[in-house]
């Protein structure tokens, strides 16, 4: 792939700011580099090319956009964590009214889906209110109509096999998923649809998209394509908008530094507002 110097990164950038709301200035310059390389080659053009391109026509601008952002999900990644949201985080919720949860970053609705089969067997789903947001509207679409490619199911049903390998309880993975291999299809059950509100929101801009307090909020693997400055500013926004004894859950090569750590308990990747 083309080497690219990082005024050309930044003349991008700044094109795409000048035709649009995307502002990519503080996002992660290693990968966002990585990601306009591949929009480069994709497209078989060169920066001033991409430049005129998204100058030219706000479609193409929409559509690279959506390239750059990287989307890769999986039901039930990362098995550790949900152990600790089933066994720790879930029961301290046992006596709330009701559960307000933000899925901040939530891609094509894997990791909403995880929560919803949790909220389900601890018995919390009808108090629940469920918020999904992310910059990119297909992805969005994809999670609302719960419909995921087979190929997959291998990864799903270990990450859900390791989940519970130490419950008691037997859970079954086809009881919440119609999974179809002549289909190419693993369709999440019509008891799990329609309970989440989705909206398209991009955290740079920092504001709360639901309007409401939370008791969890999930931003995971999302932190780590933003520098330093804008994750503080991010986290900031998600101590103002949860409870006090609320969950942020991050991803597990994502972590909180600086004074806001101060503000959480942290047990590994979630962590509590004091
Ligand atoms: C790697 S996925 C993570 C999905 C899920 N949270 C998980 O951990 O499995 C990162 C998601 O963050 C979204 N994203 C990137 N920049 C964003 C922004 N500024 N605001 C909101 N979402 C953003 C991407 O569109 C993508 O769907």
């Amino acid at each position: 792939m083309k080497e690219l110097k990082p005024e050309e990164i930044q003349l991008f950038i700044d094109a795409v700011a000048k035709h649009s709301g995307y502002d990519f200035s503080e996002y992660s310059i290693k990968s966002f580099t990585r990601r306009v390389q591949k929009l480069l080659v994709d497209y078989r053009t060169d920066i001033p090319g991409l430049i005129k391109k998204v100058s030219e026509s706000s479609e193409f601008l929409e559509s690279a956009v959506k390239n750059i952002t990287v989307n890769t999900t999986e039901i039930f990644r990362d098995p550790g964590i949900w152990q600790v949201i089933d066994k720790k985080i879930l029961p301290a919720f046992k006596n709330e009214l009701r559960i307000n949860i933000w899925h901040a970053g939530a891609s094509t609705g894997q990791e909403v889906y995880t929560m919803l089969i949790l909220l389900k067997q601890h018995g919390l789903y009808e108090k629940s209110k469920v918020y999904a947001s992310d910059i990119n509207s297909d992805v969005l679409k994809v999670a609302e109509s719960g419909k995921y490619k087979y190929r997959e199911i291998d990864e799903y049903i270990d990450n859900f096999n390791k989940t519970y390998e130490k419950s008691e309880t037997k859970y079954d993975i086809n009881d919440y998923f119609k999974i179809s291999r002549t289909r190419n299809l693993v369709k999440v059950k019509p008891f799990l649809l329609d309970k989440v509100q989705y909206k398209v929101h991009d955290l740079t801009k920092l504001t709360n998209p639901f309007a409401v307090k939370y008791n969890m909020i999930f931003c995971r693997n999302v932190l780590i394509y933003f520098n330093h400055d804008l994750q503080n500013r991010v986290i900031k926004l998600f101590e103002n908008s949860l409870f006090t004894g609320g969950a942020l859950i991050i991803g597990k090569h994502e972590g909180i530094l600086g004074d806001i750590a101060d503000k959480f308990e942290k047990h590994g990747t979630i962590y509590i507002k004091k």
